[in-house]
């Protein structure tokens, strides 16, 4: 077995053996490296440039060693450097000496490039059914309980009511942008560097087009130094999830909020619940804490990429073996962190009535009455600050804006009367007049579930 060492001599150190061997990190590329190579075999036969019987015992054999490797018997580990040596010493076991005809025109620099591509293109539409079927959760929870009415925050101060189905539907919106986000990756991922050899190309005739065919690439990468040192398409992936990341972080943080004592607004599902060893009553939501917590990987991992590459020199490095760490550290965690708020959404528990009393007369309807007094010419200005010193003094008196007196009504709109004002008040009325695009109104939700379904390329027909 060659072990490139015939012009240093002597042997590695076995701790720099395995500090330098990037076979575990390769185990997940071990297909995509066979395929690559098929097709450079296939290329390089049709061409010429190798003998077709040559060409049809590589294919037979890197065939076998796929097989084997489905079987579990191929098993590299890291007395190779990487996957692209190990697969090449059993081809060499497998058919002879002329294995070693397939490294003509290529370096392993093009094929760990080509290799990560191709798992990268798999992956991206892993993570976008991932990230689908957490949309999907997310309509069918509005879909179920889009109805019920809360109070919007900011600040985490009840700002005014609101629809559920319209905070819901705010975090399906920021995952349509990750989908597209993602998309535009993948548009870049998929360019093929094989044939660019080690950064200068060959002066062999290969056909670059054909092996990015074969290998189902959308197009061909059309500087060879840019092809084998471009690790931009993995900065902008894990960028992308670890942007997903946040989103999933903030909608945890959310319902683990909402599912507090203090809210009691949801209950996670006894599948994603946990208990405490001493306090006997407790329900946790570590589902969502985890999925809070997972949030530190896909941004630590973008940190550790843009480290990574800042610097480096042009064309291949061996740092860029450090490349795949963040990458899958970034995938894997995204994966299961949409899997598992997936599942938590669509077992949540809703408690449809939480706010329905409690809000009447809650100041969050002070901009109710604001916007009334603008409706019957007050500057919004003024109104504010009516508003304000009313909801000042109601507050020091303990009494909500329901409870104001004939006279005090009559002091803010002659024309009003304690009827008008139930009305302005009433929160689930103060929600249904929220019809400007993109309020809280249901027509603009049952509008906006109608886009996203769009967007889902499914059909919205019997939504809402
Ligand atoms: N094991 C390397 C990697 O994982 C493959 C390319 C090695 N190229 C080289 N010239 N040492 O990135």
């Amino acid at each position: 077995m060659s072990d490139l060492r015939s012009r240093i001599g002597g042997e590695l150190a076995p701790t720099m053996r395995r500090f330098g061997s990037s076979v575990d990190l390769d185990q997940r590329l071990v297909e995509e490296d066979i395929a690559g190579s098929i097709a450079h075999a296939t290329m390089l036969g049709e061409q010429g440039i190798l003998e077709a019987e040559i060409a049809a015992a590589l294919i037979g054999g890197l065939e076998k060693i796929l097989e084997e490797w489905g079987a579990g018997s191929f098993t590299p580990g890291d007395e190779f450097e990487d996957v692209h040596m190990a697969v090449e010493a059993r081809l060499l076991e497998l058919i002879g000496p002329e294995g070693g005809a397939l490294h003509t025109a290529r370096s392993r620099n093009d094929q760990i490039a080509t290799d990560l591509r191709l798992w990268m293109k798999r992956k991206l539409e892993e993570l976008d059914s991932a990230v689908t079927a957490l949309i999907e959760a997310l309509l069918a929870r509005v879909k179920a309980d889009g109805h019920v009415l809360i109070p919007g925050f900011t600040h985490l101060q009840r700002g005014q009511p609101i629809l559920l189905g319209h905070q819901l539907l705010a975090h399906a919106w920021g995952l349509t942008r990750d989908r597209e986000r993602l998309a535009g990756a993948r548009s870049r991922v998929d360019t093929c560097p094989l044939g660019s050899c080690a950064m200068a190309g060959t002066s062999f005739p290969i056909d670059r087009d054909r092996t990015a065919s074969l290998l189902g690439f959308g197009s061909v990468m059309e500087n060879a130094m840019d092809a084998v040192s471009a690790r931009d398409h993995v900065i902008e992936t894990v960028s992308s999830l670890a942007i997903l990341a946040i989103h999933l972080s903030r909608m945890a943080e959310e319902l683990v909020l909402w599912s507090s004592s203090e809210f009691e607004l949801v209950e996670l599902d006894a599948a994603y619940a946990t208990s405490s060893s001493i306090m006997p009553q407790k329900r946790n939501p570590d589902a969502a804490e985890l999925v809070r917590g997972h949030s530190g990987r896909s941004t630590g991992a973008l940190m550790g990429l843009l480290i990574l590459l800042k610097g480096l020199p042009s064309a291949y490095n061996r740092d860029l073996q450090e490349d795949r760490f963040h990458l899958y550290t970034a995938v894997d965690s995204t994966l299961i962190c949409l899997e598992v708020l997936q599942g938590v959404y669509s077992t949540l528990r809703v408690n449809q009535d939480r706010y329905e009393g409690a809000l009447v007369g809650d100041p969050s309807l002070a901009t109710e009455l604001a916007d009334h007094l603008v409706s019957k010419g007050s500057p919004f200005r003024d109104a504010h600050d009516r508003v304000a010193h009313l909801v000042a003094r109601l507050e020091s008196e303990r009494r909500g804006l329901h409870e104001l007196s004939a006279d005090e009504i009559s002091a803010l709109d002659p024309e009003l009367g304690p009827a008008g004002l139930a009305g302005i008040l009433d929160p689930r009325e103060a929600t249904n007049r929220k019809r400007s695009r993109g309020g809280s109104a249901p027509g603009e939700l049952g509008r906006q579930i109608a886009l996203l379904r769009k967007k889902l390329g499914s059909d919205p027909a019997g939504f809402i």
